[in-house]
């Protein structure tokens, strides 16, 4: 069953054999994995990647998706839009509905942010009384009532349960207008139905990590169970509720000013306890849009059939990967790691299709993207594999941003959110998006609509066109182009002149990506241009920096470089957690670091994934590149919390020792993910940024990992006997299993875990370090035969290492 709104896929319906596919995969997520401590998890009622993503607001500080599983913080109410995991201020959280049923009279409620706010229950194990999965969420409040939520794309539906008091208090709900999750409200609009109490209203807001604003409007209506008329209504200016008043105009009073209604339901008779179900409608585009998506989408307020339908659409999406079982102890604990993993990675972007404000097309529209700095990597190489026609509707949506803003045309969006453009943090990483998903589905372009031509040109504007203020979209390309490096002391209007090492290996590998694409549309000169463009990373190499206390072995880093191509030393402890300085080189506009969450020692590994063997040439061979990896890793400068550094441990397949790289991604999800609530690593708030961290866990314990717009994925082993992948463009199920599977080493260290031998469709397969994508678009079984002997190499022949370009490599 569908909940109206679901946007209808069309290859959604088809059958798929995947034999370890299980019935209900939803019951496996654990969706509070990370929400203490600062892991930012969203753990309310959203669809895959919906617009709407209900869930409870606490006043715990600083935590982005409101929510924290720690009881000691309050609740301000249950609002409608969220983010998830994501760093800058706190996003969006708007239209905050709130149960009062305690207030003597309408006029002494309390009404303001900080005057309502109220405990939850508290179960004897010291945590709160919340519950949620998959559609579905509830929360028992020390007030007595109880809180559901569901929803649909752009619709929540709320529903509150007054227990039968006797002392003639009555149940009250507060909206509130204007305050988003940084209380950043200007120009509220608010009305009051005094007939039905339809509240509707809207303002305009902060975006959260960026300087534009946006509106947003919501239309919430009521339905009491059983029915049971207004009893009263009005408007409230911070905690002065005052009856009768149906327009905020009347009240206003400025910046700063909260607002909102507040409304009253006749309890039901008797003991029986009064059900008020709140349906709100949202939309960017106008408040007239907001209740017509509340009225198209849950007409009819059946609070079971909308979370029915939502937890449908996540068992078709979860159920495209299967797992099978052993007989170990941490079996379930994994599939339950697993399962809230790949959830995570559908949270965002969403789908807010119909609601762009800036310009009408028919094309789909998604949003919050929140940076695709964090999720090339891994979570759009998980996208290929199992969704790809959500995949291709978000490459239409981001080519229409390119094609529509700016003048002619734009630059692909980079860390979009709440319809406005946000703060670049390196590269033009929809680069690698939109070649992951060319390189992956060229074949199916046409058939998914998504256009190569339009797709190419998209890529070009990031690779040729200088935009007028790089830090939101695009790239310094004009600096690129003529030095081949982002000199340190260049200063040009249009941006900020920060983390120049950073950004040019970056650019570097976005123009990897491109040649990719080049390549398959047969524009022979692009490619060779681009596959030129992406070896400008060793530009920035000097052979002769080390790292004060170092091994001999770690020489030659990336350092900065001036107009003159002198270079400017930087120290390599720069930035790590080994800085003298104590520099953290984050996004800052006064910072002129050469690094962005990174350090001149971590970043080759972090951002060189095209070109393995020439790293491995600056180095002095595959024997120093592994003791580099290893100091980085033993010294702290790997930051699992860090998006980019989240391939250092498998790098030790480039110098031939897989077993290296399973071992040290073992040793990652044994010390830092768990399915406790601080499950998560990342109490710096660089958590779990948009199911960057989900896929990125969800692939260590699938034993493989992506190098995004290629054809090769880093081979490891599973944490189960077997998985498989259904893909439903391809209409084929891929199985990896692990011949002898013996268990998972409790804290990743040994274990019969290492790939000894490959076959495929049981043929022996050259590497065991990497496999072609061909096995997931052909449907094969790829057998792994495991050992427990670490020292295993990637095979036997030169094309057994994975490739990089210097190699000749993808070609
Ligand atoms: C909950 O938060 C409070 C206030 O910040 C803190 O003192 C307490 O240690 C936290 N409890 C847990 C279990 O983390
Ligand atoms: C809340 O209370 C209801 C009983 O009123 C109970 O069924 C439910 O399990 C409690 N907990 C949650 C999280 O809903
Ligand atoms: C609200 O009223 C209920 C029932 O009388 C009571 O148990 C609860 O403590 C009250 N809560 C607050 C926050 O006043
Ligand atoms: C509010 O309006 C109702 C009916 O329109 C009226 O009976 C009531 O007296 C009014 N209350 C106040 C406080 O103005
Ligand atoms: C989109 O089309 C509608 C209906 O024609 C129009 O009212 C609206 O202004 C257009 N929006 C934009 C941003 O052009
Ligand atoms: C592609 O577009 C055509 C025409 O608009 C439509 O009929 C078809 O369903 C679309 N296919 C996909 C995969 O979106
Ligand atoms: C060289 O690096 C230092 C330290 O980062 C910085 O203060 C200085 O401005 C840089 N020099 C130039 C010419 O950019
Ligand atoms: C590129 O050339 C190959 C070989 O001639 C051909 O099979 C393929 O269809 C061409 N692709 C495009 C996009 O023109
Ligand atoms: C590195 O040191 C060598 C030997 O002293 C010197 O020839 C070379 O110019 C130096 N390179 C850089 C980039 O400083
Ligand atoms: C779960 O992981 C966190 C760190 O990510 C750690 O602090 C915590 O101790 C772990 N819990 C368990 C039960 O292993
Ligand atoms: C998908 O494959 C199955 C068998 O593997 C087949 O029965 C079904 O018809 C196929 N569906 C499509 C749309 O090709
Ligand atoms: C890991 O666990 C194994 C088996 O329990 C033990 O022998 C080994 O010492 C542990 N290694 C580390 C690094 O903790």
């Amino acid at each position: 069953m569908r909940a109206p709104g679901i946007r209808s896929l069309c290859y959604a319906a088809i059958f798929l054999p995947n034999a370890l596919a299980a019935a209900d995969p939803a019951s496996f997520v654990n969706l509070f994995v990370g929400t203490t401590d600062g892991g930012h998890v969203f753990p309310g009622v959203t669809l895959p990647h919906g617009m709407v993503k209900v869930g409870m607001d606490t006043d715990s500080p600083g935590n982005h998706a409101g929510y924290d599983a720690n009881s000691s913080f309050r609740v301000t109410g249950f609002s409608q839009l969220h983010d998830d995991g994501t760093g800058g201020g706190v996003p969006l959280s708007h239209f905050k509905i709130f149960p009062s049923p305690n207030c003597t009279s309408f006029e002494t409620c309390d009404t303001s942010l900080e005057a309502r706010k109220v405990l939850r229950n508290i179960l004897p194990d010291g945590s709160p009384d919340d519950f949620a999965s998959p559609g579905y969420w509830s929360s028992n409040l020390s007030t007595g009532v109880r809180v559901e939520l569901t929803a649909t794309r752009r619709t929540s539906l709320q529903r509150h349960t007054f227990p039968a008091r006797a002392d003639g208090r009555i149940p009250r709900i507060n909206v509130d207008i204007t305050n988003d999750g940084q209380q950043s409200s200007t120009v509220p609009t608010m009305t009051v139905d005094p007939t039905t109490g339809r509240v509707v209203g809207g303002a305009q807001f902060q975006a959260s990590f960026g300087p534009g604003r946006y509106s947003v409007f919501g239309c919430v209506d009521f339905r009491t169970e059983p029915s049971t008329p207004l009893a009263e209504y009005g408007s409230w200016l911070g905690n002065t509720p005052v009856r009768n008043i149906t327009n905020a105009k009347q009240m206003y009073r400025g910046f700063g000013s909260e607002l909102g209604a507040l409304l009253a339901f006749a309890p039901a008779p008797g003991a029986q306890a009064t059900v008020v179900l709140v349906r709100t409608g949202v939309s960017f585009v106008s408040a007239a849009q907001a209740c017509a998506n509340a009225e198209s989408e849950i007409p009819d307020f059946d609070f079971d059939a909308v979370s029915a339908a939502a937890r449908g659409a996540w068992n078709d999406v979860l159920g495209r990967v299967g797992v099978e079982l052993g007989s170990q102890d941490d079996q379930e604990d994994m599939r339950a790691l697993l399962y809230s993993s790949l959830y995570r990675t559908h949270i965002s972007p969403g789908d807010y299709t119909g609601e762009n404000p800036n310009w009408n097309s028919t094309e789909p529209y998604y949003d919050s993207f929140y940076c695709n700095w964090d999720t090339f990597r891994t979570l759009y190489p998980l996208m290929a594999m199992h969704d790809p026609e959500r995949f291709a509707l978000i490459v239409r949506g981001m080519i229409n941003i390119q094609q529509h803003e700016g003048v002619f045309a734009g630059w692909l969006p980079e860390c979009r959110g709440a319809t406005q453009q946000q703060f670049i943090q390196g590269g033009s990483n929809g680069d690698p998006i939109l070649s992951e998903f060319f390189v992956k589905y060229a074949a199916h372009a046409n058939a998914l609509n998504v256009s190569s031509q339009s797709l190419y040109n998209a890529l070009l504007a990031d690779a040729e066109d200088l935009p007028p203020d790089w830090d939101l979209q695009g790239r310094e390309i004009d600096a690129w182009k003529k030095f081949n490096y982002i000199p340190q002391d260049l200063v040009e209007p249009g941006g900020t002149p920060s983390k120049v090492v950073s950004r040019a290996l970056e650019y570097a590998f976005d123009d990897f990506t491109i040649s990719q694409v080049a390549k398959l549309l047969n524009k022979t000169a692009d490619g060779a241009k681009y596959a030129a463009r992406a070896g400008n990373f060793v530009n920035n190499w000097n052979p002769n920096t080390t790292v004060p206390g170092g091994p001999a072995s770690v020489k030659g880093m990336m350092q900065p470089r001036l107009v003159s191509g002198a270079f400017n030393f930087t120290d390599p402890r720069h930035c790590s957690v080994n800085d003298p300085t104590h520099a953290t080189c984050f996004l800052d506009g006064s910072n002129r670091d050469g690094y962005y969450e990174g350090s001149p020692l971590s970043v080759p590994p972090q951002f060189v994934l095209q070109d393995n063997a020439k790293l491995i040439q600056l180095q002095g061979g595959a024997q120093n590149f592994i003791e580099r990896l290893d100091f980085i890793i033993d010294n702290g400068y790997f930051d699992v919390t860090d998006e980019p550094g989240q391939q250092i441990p498998f790098m030790y397949h480039y110098a031939g020792r897989p077993g290296l790289s399973t071992q040290r991604s073992r040793q990652a999800i044994a010390q830092f993910f768990n399915t406790s609530t601080n499950g998560l690593p990342g109490n710096d708030g660089t958590g779990f940024v948009i199911g960057a961290m989900g896929s990125y866990a969800f692939f260590y314990l699938a034993g493989m990992y992506p190098v995004p717009a290629t054809r090769q994925l880093l081979l490891s082993s599973p944490f189960f006997p077997s998985i498989s992948f259904s893909n439903p463009v391809f209409n084929k199920t891929t199985t990896i299993k692990a011949r002898n599977f013996q268990g998972n080493p409790a804290n990743g260290t040994g274990g019969t875990v290492f790939v000894k031998s490959v076959t495929i469709d049981g043929k022996p397969w050259k590497s065991t370090c990497f496999l072609e994508w061909d096995v997931f678009e052909k449907g094969s079984t790829v057998e792994l035969e495991l050992t427990n002997d670490i020292t295993m190499s990637c095979g036997q022949t030169a094309d057994a290492l994975p490739p990089s370009l210097s190699t000749g490599g993808f070609n």
